[in-house]
């Protein structure tokens, strides 16, 4: 079970394409998009694969509007600032180093945000940020709704937290609750793609977890490390 280094949890390299076409792969932080977006946004209403290099991303996506370009279009602000725009059918012009922000990967790209400056006011334990504490304290607010792309619709109610036995005598059991994981991945990030929507509809091991399943399909990949036996042990 490994503990990645908290810059590089959820960092995910992307490179189907850029080599063949000269450029280096694209580096996409976690950390920075999902403090000012939900999970939600990008995984259901954007349509990105939650496996790195899954969505199969073309620069022609990109420059339609598509998956990055959906935000990184040039136009788009957040907190009043323009968002920088995304590819182009050439480097020429991009003034200002704009390709390599993405096309990134083993380069010294320039940073706007450094994780160490960006994460200080947020709460967290050995090292790793407590989004549960950060989101609740209001210290993140991520948006679930992005203009011409999101449809606004009712809230379905998350229904009551539960809890799941171990089965075994010296784990205790592990509480799930639904009301706070709607907040960052509504409901069909999860349903019906990783749980059924029936209590005990899932049959799954703490093996499956460490293999990235069920819960181990966003826990030790973006949210906190599977390694954090007590947080989800709490009973
Ligand atoms: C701004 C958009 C955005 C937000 C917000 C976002 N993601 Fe992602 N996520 C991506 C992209 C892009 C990828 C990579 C897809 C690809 O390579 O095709 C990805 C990949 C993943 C992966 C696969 C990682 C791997 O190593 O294979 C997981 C798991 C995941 N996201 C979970 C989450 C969770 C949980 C949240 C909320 C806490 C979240 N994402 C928020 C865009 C986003
Ligand atoms: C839902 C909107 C959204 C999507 C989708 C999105 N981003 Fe961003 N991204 C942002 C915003 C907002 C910023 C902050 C921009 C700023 O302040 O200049 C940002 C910043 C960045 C930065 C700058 C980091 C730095 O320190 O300078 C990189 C790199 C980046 N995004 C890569 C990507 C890649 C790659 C994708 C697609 C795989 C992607 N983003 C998809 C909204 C988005
Ligand atoms: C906001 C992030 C972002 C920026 C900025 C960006 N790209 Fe991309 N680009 C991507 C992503 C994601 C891919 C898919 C990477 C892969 O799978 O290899 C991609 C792929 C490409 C490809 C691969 C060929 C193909 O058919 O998809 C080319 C060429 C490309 N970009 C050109 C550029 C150029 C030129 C610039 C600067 C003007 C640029 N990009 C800036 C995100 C970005
Ligand atoms: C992080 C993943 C996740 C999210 C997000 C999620 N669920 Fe669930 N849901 C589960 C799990 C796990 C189960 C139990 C499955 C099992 O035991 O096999 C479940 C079970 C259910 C059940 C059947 C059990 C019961 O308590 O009635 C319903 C109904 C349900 N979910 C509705 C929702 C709704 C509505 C939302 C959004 C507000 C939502 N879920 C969001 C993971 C999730
Ligand atoms: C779709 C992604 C996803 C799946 C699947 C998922 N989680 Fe989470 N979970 C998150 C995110 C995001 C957070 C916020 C904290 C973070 O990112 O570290 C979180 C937080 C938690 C917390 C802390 C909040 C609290 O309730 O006090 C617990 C415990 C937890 N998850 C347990 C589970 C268990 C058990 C399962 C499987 C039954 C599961 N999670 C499945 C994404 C997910
Ligand atoms: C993200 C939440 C989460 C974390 C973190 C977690 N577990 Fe689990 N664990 C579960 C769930 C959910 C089950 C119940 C699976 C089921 O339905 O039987 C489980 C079951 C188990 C079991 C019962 C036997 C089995 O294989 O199912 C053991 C033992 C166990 N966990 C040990 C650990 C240890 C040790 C750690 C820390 C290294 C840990 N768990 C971290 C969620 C978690």
């Amino acid at each position: 079970m490994d503990m990645p280094a908290p810059d590089e949890l959820g960092r995910v390299v992307i490179g189907n394409y850029s080599k063949a076409a000269g450029l280096p792969p694209v580096v996409f932080d976690h950390w920075l998009h999902r403090a000012m977006y939900t999970c939600r946004l990008c995984h259901v209403d954007l349509g990105f694969a939650m496996q790195a290099g899954g969505t199969g991303i073309r620069a022609a996506d990109n420059m339609r509007g598509f998956y990055c370009g959906a935000c990184h279009d040039g136009k788009r602000t957040y907190g009043g600032k323009t968002i920088f725009a995304a590819c182009s059918d050439s480097a020429a012009g991009a003034g200002g180093g704009r390709c390599v922000r993405c096309h990134s990967r083993g380069r010294q790209a320039p940073r706007e945000y450094r994780f160490n400056e960006f994460t200080k006011k947020l709460p967290g334990e050995n090292g790793m940020i407590d989004w549960e504490k950060a989101e609740e304290e209001g210290l993140v607010s991520p948006s679930d709704y992005l203009e011409g792309v999101s449809i606004k619709r009712p809230k379905l109610r998350a229904p009551k937290d539960f809890s799941l036995e171990a089965r075994c005598r010296w784990m205790p059991g592990i509480i799930f609750s639904h009301k706070k994981h709607a907040v960052w991945n509504g409901c069909e990030v999860c349903h019906p793609d990783i749980f059924p929507v029936k209590l005990g509809g899932a049959k799954f091991s703490m093996l499956d977890i460490v293999d990235g399943e069920y819960c181990g399909a966003c826990h030790g990949k973006v949210a906190f490390p599977v390694a954090f036996c007590n947080k989800c042990h709490s009973k």
